[in-house]
């Protein structure tokens, strides 16, 4: 049998569903037979971590196995341990990937990695100084409609990707209900835009500078929220190439209209679009057919659980599957703890070039983060 990592994971909220998706097999499903139905082979969930006893009552109930405690320090210093799962509030990244490194753990951190200039710097440091490796959990990467894109991309059927359009919309007034810090401690440009910017610095590269503009909605003015909801980013590539990026995090929804999570890439052999939530891939054939592909039926078992659409257990036991291999394996990964502060540094020249009112470049950044 292949050798399984063990996994311990900090913020049991979101986090909840890797445990769930690391130990519990596929539900039920046509065509998938019952021994196939395990959704990762080289990690097993080992261990949760919550302040809140809410929450570790949540997750025992799914997961009743496993070590369960407050107390960080204690999961960290488990034996069982070789990656730790960071799933707590944005602010609280940096902080914990540091603890984890310290400790000889790898890491797994959710989107967006740390919201601050300190907070990178000190992550890089501590890569350096405890020889440990980081996968940024990047979710939308790991979606199926954005695996068969990159599938189509890799095997060259879109060509150069000329222009690349991104946006991820999404109404918050219950997420500023469930978790006030997102109001008061972080950012959208972060917590929001981590997944369109992540997508066009996957196809364009390294950016060179951006250009934004940002403004507040009624629901952020409602819930107090100190920083913009609404962004509008135009990027430019080293190369020159653009791409561009909306963010709205307090608009009424037109879900089959636009999906939460979009990305175009104009390419010069065909024009693709994948989407999130629902689980569409489209793209143009050589002749000038629209191809559509449709895979919500099929996989919905497997990546929402038959839960709520919009439930992330493929993307987390994708990521998790892909970073253990990686580890066991000795393999190139991505995207890894210098590319995940790349794209930091794009989301922070955003975030002053929208209060500037001035492009920015992306250098002076990763100089003040100590990146090569
Ligand atoms: N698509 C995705 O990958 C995706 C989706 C949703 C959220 N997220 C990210 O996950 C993170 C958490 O979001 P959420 O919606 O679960 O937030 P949340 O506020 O609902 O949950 C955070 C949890 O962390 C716990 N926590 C805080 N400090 C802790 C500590 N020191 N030790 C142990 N537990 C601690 C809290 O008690 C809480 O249960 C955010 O960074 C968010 O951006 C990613």
């Amino acid at each position: 049998m292949e050798k399984q990592l063990g996994v311990a994971v900090v913020g049991l909220h979101e986090g909840r569903t890797l445990l769930v998706a690391l130990n519990h097999p596929i539900p039920a499903v046509v065509g998938i037979a019952k021994e196939q139905r395990r959704r990762v082979s080289a990690a097993r969930a080992v261990a949760g971590c919550d302040l809140d006893p809410r929450k570790i009552e949540s997750a025992r109930a799914a997961c009743p196995d496993l070590f369960y405690t407050s107390n960080y320090e204690e999961l960290l210093r488990r034996s069982d341990v070789d990656i730790v799962a960071i799933y707590t509030p944005d602010a609280h990244h940096g902080r914990h990937i540091e603890m984890a490194m310290a400790a000889g753990k790898h890491v797994i951190c959710t989107k967006p990695l740390v919201n601050s200039v300190d907070d990178a710097r000190r992550i890089w440091q501590a890569a350096q100084k405890f020889g440990r490796k980081l996968l940024v959990g990047q979710s939308t990467r790991f979606f199926e409609s954005f695996r068969r894109q990159r599938s189509a991309f890799e095997r060259g059927e879109l060509g150069t990707i000329e222009l690349a359009d991104a946006h991820y919309v999404h109404r918050m007034d219950w997420f500023y209900e469930k978790s006030p810090w997102a109001a008061s401690e972080t950012d959208w440009v972060f917590l929001g835009l981590s997944h369109p910017i992540d997508l066009i610095r996957w196809y364009l590269g390294p950016i060179e500078r951006v250009q934004a503009v940002a403004s507040r909605s009624a629901v952020a003015r409602e819930y107090g929220c100190q920083a913009p909801d609404i962004y509008c980013v135009n990027l430019i590539a080293a190369d020159g190439r653009i791409g561009r990026v909306m963010g709205h995090y307090g608009l009424h929804e037109l879900p089959s209209a636009r999906n939460a999570i979009e990305l175009v890439l104009y390419g010069s052999q065909a024009t693709s679009m994948a989407q999130y939530h629902d689980m569409r891939y489209f793209q143009s054939a050589p002749d000038g057919t629209e191809m559509q592909h449709d895979m919500l039926y099929q996989q919905r078992a497997y990546y929402f659980n038959n839960e709520v659409h919009g439930m992330h257990y493929g993307e987390f036991a994708n990521y998790t599957q892909y970073f253990a291999e990686a580890l066991l394996h000795d393999r190139v990964y991505s995207p890894n703890l210098a590319e995940g502060l790349e794209t930091f540094a794009l989301m922070e020249a955003v975030r002053r070039s929208a209060v500037a009112g001035e492009p920015q470049a992306v250098r002076p950044l990763l100089d003040e983060i100590g990146l090569p």
